[in-house]
């Protein structure tokens, strides 16, 4: 049965009565990893999956939510008191004291959602969840006058203030400003951005998915943002105006090698490095050079791997064997410690690497590889 249709007998029966439908949509990201809370660029897009909410004041203070993906129904209030126990209904209830807190307006309502993003395989389904609500909430409560810029930002708040994760604004802000047919550019300093129109003549670009969740990833990211900051910090007292590691050359970061532990060094070699890459991987683009957007992919990859060490021997696997097979581009996406690989691929070598893939990584780790064919897709919205 279709999502929608599902989601609707589900709220009917639960609350007698008929919401409002909206949707947003989890992202995946060409290349610029861990640039965002480094105030580097980005370039994500929206993907065809992500979480739809039915929804309706219920004219109380109280929040009546069922997730049909976990089959449970959850009730809260609207003050920081209420936080509640569970995972899930941390995200709405966060959303929901972060409009709030910027003075916006959140009553009692009953919803019910569900969602089609693969859960922990860096595809983002949490901005997913997010910023359906902050899209919702802004339509229903608050006549849409909070701007997307903030309904961005009032998910990434929720990450960090009642989910436990510093992130940076990419997930939420692909999320909230995706656009079917288009990657994002996103300067993460300034939030200024640009679409680009992404059909790559010829080529596929294709998920996989290791299947691996690294249970501790929230606190090792945490650790990943702090090497950076602290790299900040020393290279800032030879050069003051150095605000995020994107300011910052090369040559400064070698001038403090030896002031700072070498692992934040690695890390903020690495995120140097991929500033630049994005920025080469846009050029590459308008000139149509498929070729260094995957040689930079890859590059990106090993610096993800060995610099900033957020990959794993499946992921590492899967990168090696797309290189075997002679595919253009490939390499760890999102915050990584387990999830995806996005791959470029030639559609005529498309066939036979899937192939390689279903057959020799289970062979390496025991269990199946998934297999997510990417369709950029616009991001929150209302369903009629
Ligand atoms: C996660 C975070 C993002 C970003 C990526 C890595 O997805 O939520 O903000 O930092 O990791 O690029």
């Amino acid at each position: 049965m279709e999502m929608k249709t599902k989601i609707r007998e589900k709220f009917k029966s639960l609350y007698k009565t008929e919401g409002e439908v909206f949707a947003s949509a989890g992202r995946i990201n060409l290349i610029g990893e861990h640039t965002d809370y480094n105030g580097g660029y980005v370039f994500p897009g929206a993907i065809d999956c992500g979480i739809m909410v039915e929804i309706k004041p219920n004219g109380t203070d109280k929040v009546k939510a069922f997730s049909l993906d976990y089959d449970e129904y959850v009730e809260f209030g609207l003050t920081e008191e209420d936080k509640p126990q569970q995972h899930w209904p941390r995200y709405i209830f966060g959303v929901c004291r972060e409009i709030i807190k910027r003075g916006g307006k959140v009553e009692g309502f009953d919803c019910a959602f569900a969602g089609d993003v693969p859960l922990g395989a860096g595809l983002s389904s949490s901005a997913a969840l997010e910023s359906a609500f902050a899209f919702a909430l802004n339509e229903l409560f608050n006549g849409g006058t909070i701007d997307k810029f903030e309904l961005a930002k009032i998910g990434q708040s929720t990450e960090h203030n009642y989910c436990g994760v510093k992130c940076g604004i990419m997930d939420q802000f692909a999320s909230i400003f995706g656009k079917k047919g288009c990657l994002i550019r996103l300067n993460c300093k300034t939030l200024e951005h640009k679409y680009f129109p992404f059909d790559p003549q010829g080529y596929k670009v294709v998920l996989i998915d290791s299947c691996v969740k690294h249970e501790l990833a929230s606190s090792a990211y945490n650790k990943r943002r702090e090497s950076c900051e602290n790299a900040v910090a020393a290279i800032r007292k030879n050069h003051p105006d150095v605000e995020f590691l994107s300011d910052a050359k090369r040559v400064w970061l070698e001038e403090v090698r030896e002031e700072i532990p070498e692992e934040d060094f690695l890390r903020a070699e690495y995120v140097i490095g991929e500033v630049q890459r994005v920025l080469d991987v846009c050029d590459a683009l308008e000139r149509g050079d498929y070729e260094t957007v995957g040689e930079m992919m890859y590059q990106t990859h090993f610096g993800m791997s060995k610099l900033y060490e957020v990959s794993c021997p499946e992921l590492d696997f899967l990168n090696k064997l797309a290189r075997k097979c002679d595919v253009t581009g490939s390499r760890v996406m999102g915050g990584g410690f387990g999830g995806c690989t996005i791959n470029l691929v030639k559609e005529e070598l498309y066939d036979k690497f899937i192939e390689a893939v279903k057959e020799k990584f289970p062979a390496e780790f025991g269990h199946d590889v998934k297999i997510y064919d990417v369709v950029i897709s616009d991001g929150a919205r209302k369903v009629e």
